[in-house]
């Protein structure tokens, strides 16, 4: 009998391939299959509960045990005490921190910087790992152009070419490793693929996605992660266009293993495999773990169907031996790969070095924060100038809820909050009078509202923690109205009486529409959840010793009936313009429908959101000028070069995210009104410049045609360096053939 000790002994120099042939010669069916079982087993008798199938070689996986004692212990059975010694995945969520909470991956987004992103993968590897846990869910990188859905809080938001860059650099931070691979956490590209088209945006509903909507704009983020070598892949849990993900030959088997090389595994969500049945693709559970593993499902998350059925299909000859050594030498492949094989993987149950990552979620909560609205440059404040704030609302104290959703280990102990922050950055400065006005931000009662008025009379000015709890955005916690629950709107309105400055801060965990309010704040600081450390980061940024840099990674609608609103639409073949469109209450009484050939717009919204895609302010001004290009043709298979000058025209240094975007303006099919294609940081201090310079490859403006194949199609192309989706310094060139 060859184990996987023995193995070891022969070095990683042996071919992986081999290793992974040698075992599939000497296992049973019954130890195959438990390599594609994921268990989840809570209470307190973890080990005991799952000893006997790890020690037959009947669990391949575990998911959501983080007790380093249990972990050391379930492993010790797998690699000490199983026939073939191969050791677990430890599979948890852990999605923008273990302990240490950086802000929602929507907030980090807003930053920008893959760099950052980057790290704040690797502090959440580093704590996850120190407890044992291989096997993070995570990046999730589905397009979320519909902020209904309660998941668009840990998405990378609604644009493709930033969702990839950002999702590789998360794939890279989670798997990286700078100590031996022990400190490397497995990355998990979910949920593949479409799952963020939502129906209603309502958490598991219908998509019905074209091929060609996600070829061009749910699947790139998908093959960036494959092409950074993300180990594993999710399968998303809804039906598209009839045939959930989960069953997905076209998906699982087409695009990700032929199309794409991908030679990792794939896990199916939660109890998906099961859950075929419950959509009604099959009739039972035989059926439905046939589909799931002929399309390529390589480990069943916690179903049991495979455990249960894979064997009498085998027997039956209905899945052939090789399908099942495919899907279990996926499997092994992941564990070989991140030398899971090679290297002790019990870990000594200490905590990790801390500081470093609260320093660093800090700097990303500080990069996150995005300046919505700033009249008469209210901010930053000056504390020389002040006696008194008023901090109001109910997100000014709250450890747990600035973390936001999925953490489900972060510490709130850890969490340093606003209140916390201005009290320690102003003592002895500035009092503060918090008034938390409302239990929740969903609370209905207005008997605060007197005090809180009261507080900013005597106050120099207000300032309003205020948005969406943690609960109020996730996975299945959507919402049809996404304004700003309960009465908070009105709180703000009646404080506004007092007629002090009255600056926003909104802690939520998507874009609200706040069309009918955000008028009201003389400053608006969109911090979403900002993670531990989110208090300093605001604190700081309120008093400027953080100048904010925050760019949108999402549209923020100007009511909720506007959604789905994204920047890269289509123009339709009756546009809007400002011209065109007419408001409700400019309609006449008794008014006869004049309207037939007019334009695509709502009678009460307009067609514009309320803050674009890309948009953000900053407390000094950048001037864009001088747009040059370095050829108005351009070959196919060639490049042109697109250059601006960026200047820092204010008083204060500060970074500025320079936008490329272009539009293919004739395509084999319609072609988005503008798309981002690149995006550089630059830091200026005042009266500083650079020159900004992007390379674009004809190769980068291919997409899925008519004839679905991808290519660049010759023709005309607008092209734009802006400081957000809208706007910008404008030239053209065309590809010629
Ligand atoms: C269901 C979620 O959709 C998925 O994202 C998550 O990783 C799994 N549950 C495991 O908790």
């Amino acid at each position: 009998m060859s184990s996987a000790r023995d193995m070891n002994s022969l070095g990683k120099a042996r071919d992986v391939e081999t290793r992974i042939g040698s075992l599939l010669e000497v296992m049973s069916i019954e130890e195959k299959v438990g390599q594609l079982n994921q268990v989840q087993c809570t209470g307190p008798n973890v080990v005991e509960d799952l000893a006997h199938g790890i020690r037959s070689g009947r669990i391949g996986s575990v998911i959501n045990v983080v007790d380093p004692d249990a972990i050391n212990a379930m492993q010790h059975i797998a690699i000490h005490e199983s026939r073939h010694g191969i050791p677990l995945l430890i599979g948890r969520d852990v999605i923008h921190g273990f302990k240490t909470v950086a802000p929602l991956p929507l907030g980090q987004a807003a930053s920008w910087n893959p760099g950052l992103v980057r790290e704040c993968a690797r502090v959440s590897a580093q704590e996850a790992t120190a407890y044992g846990i291989n096997w993070t869910f995570a990046p999730m990188i589905d397009i979320a152009r519909d902020p209904r859905w309660g998941r668009v809080a840990e998405s990378l938001g609604e644009d493709p070419f930033l969702a990839s860059a950002l999702g590789a650099a998360m794939v890279v931070g989670f798997q990286e490793s700078a100590n031996g691979e022990a400190d490397t956490l497995i990355a998990c590209a979910k949920h593949f693929a479409g799952y963020g088209a939502s129906e209603a945006g309502r958490d598991y509903n219908t998509t019905n996605l074209p091929l060609n909507e996600m070829r061009n704009v749910y699947l790139p983020p998908f093959k960036a992660a494959r092409e950074a070598g993300v180990a594993t892949f999710m399968t998303s849990f809804s039906d598209i266009d009839g045939i959930p993900a989960t069953a997905s030959d076209f998906l699982l088997d087409e695009v990700l293993r032929q199309e794409w090389g991908f030679d990792g595994a794939v896990v199916s969500d939660w109890d998906a495999i099961h859950q075929l049945c419950v959509h009604g693709l099959c009739e039972n559970d035989v059926e439905a773990t046939y589909l799931a593993a002929r399309a390529g499902v390589d480990i069943d998350m916690i179903s049991g169907v495979y455990e249960r059925h894979i064997p009498e299909l085998v027997a039956t000859e209905r899945l052939p031996m090789e399908r099942l050594d495919t899907l279990v030498g996926n499997v092994l492949r992941v564990k070989i790969q991140a030398g899971l094989m090679d290297r002790d993987v019990t870990v000594l149950p200490e905590e990790p070095a801390r500081m470093s990552g609260l320093a660093l979620v800090r700097e990303a909560a500080a990069q996150s924060l995005v300046l919505l609205r700033n009249e008469n440059a209210v901010l930053p404040l000056d504390a020389t100038r002040l006696d008194r704030l008023a901090v109001i609302g109910p997100l000014a104290d709250e450890p747990a809820e600035q973390l936001g959703t999925w953490v489900f280990d972060g510490d709130p102990a850890r969490s340093v909050t606003p209140l916390a922050a201005l009290h320690a950055m102003l003592e002895g400065e500035v009092e503060i009078d918090h008034v938390r006005a409302l239990e929740t931000t969903r609370s209905r009662d207005r008997s605060q509202f007197d005090a809180a008025f009261a507080a900013a009379q005597s106050a120099d000015m207000a300032i309003f923690f205020i948005g969406e709890e943690a609960i109020l955005s996730g996975e299945a916690h959507s919402r049809a109205d996404i304004t700003l629950p309960g009465v908070q709107a009105d709180l703000v309105r009646h404080v506004r009486g007092a007629g002090k400055p009255v600056i926003g801060v909104i802690l939520a965990g998507r874009p609200l529409a706040m069309g009918d309010i955000a008028d009201q704040f003389d400053a608006l600081i969109y911090a979403w959840h900002p993670g531990s450390m989110g208090g300093p980061a605001i604190a700081d940024t309120l008093f400027g010793r953080c100048v904010p840099s925050g760019k949108l990674p999402v549209s923020f609608p100007t009511m909720s009936g506007q959604v789905p609103i994204y920047y890269a639409h289509k123009q339709t073949g009756r546009p809007a313009t400002p011209e065109t469109v007419i408001h409700i209450d400019d309609i006449p009484s008794g008014a006869e429908q004049t309207s037939l050939g007019m334009t695509t717009f709502h009678l009460d919204a307009g067609y514009l959101p309320l803050y674009p895609f890309g948009f953000g302010l900053s407390y000094t001004t950048f001037d864009y000028a001088d747009l040059s290009i370095d050829r108005h043709h351009v070959p196919l298979g060639g490049r042109v070069v697109v250059e601006a000058s960026i200047t820092n025209t204010g008083d204060r240094a500060g970074t500025e995210i320079v936008q490329l975007y272009v539009r293919d303006r004739f395509g084999s099919l319609t072609r988005p009104v503008r798309e981002l294609k690149g995006f550089e940081r630059i830091h200026l201090e005042p009266g500083q410049s650079h020159r900004v310079r992007f390379e674009l490859h004809t190769d980068e403006l291919a997409f899925y045609g008519r004839d679905g194949a991808f290519a660049a199609e010759p023709g005309d192309f607008d092209v734009w360096v802006a400081p957000s989706s809208v706007g910008g310094l404008h030239t053209h060139f065309a590809i010629t053939a």
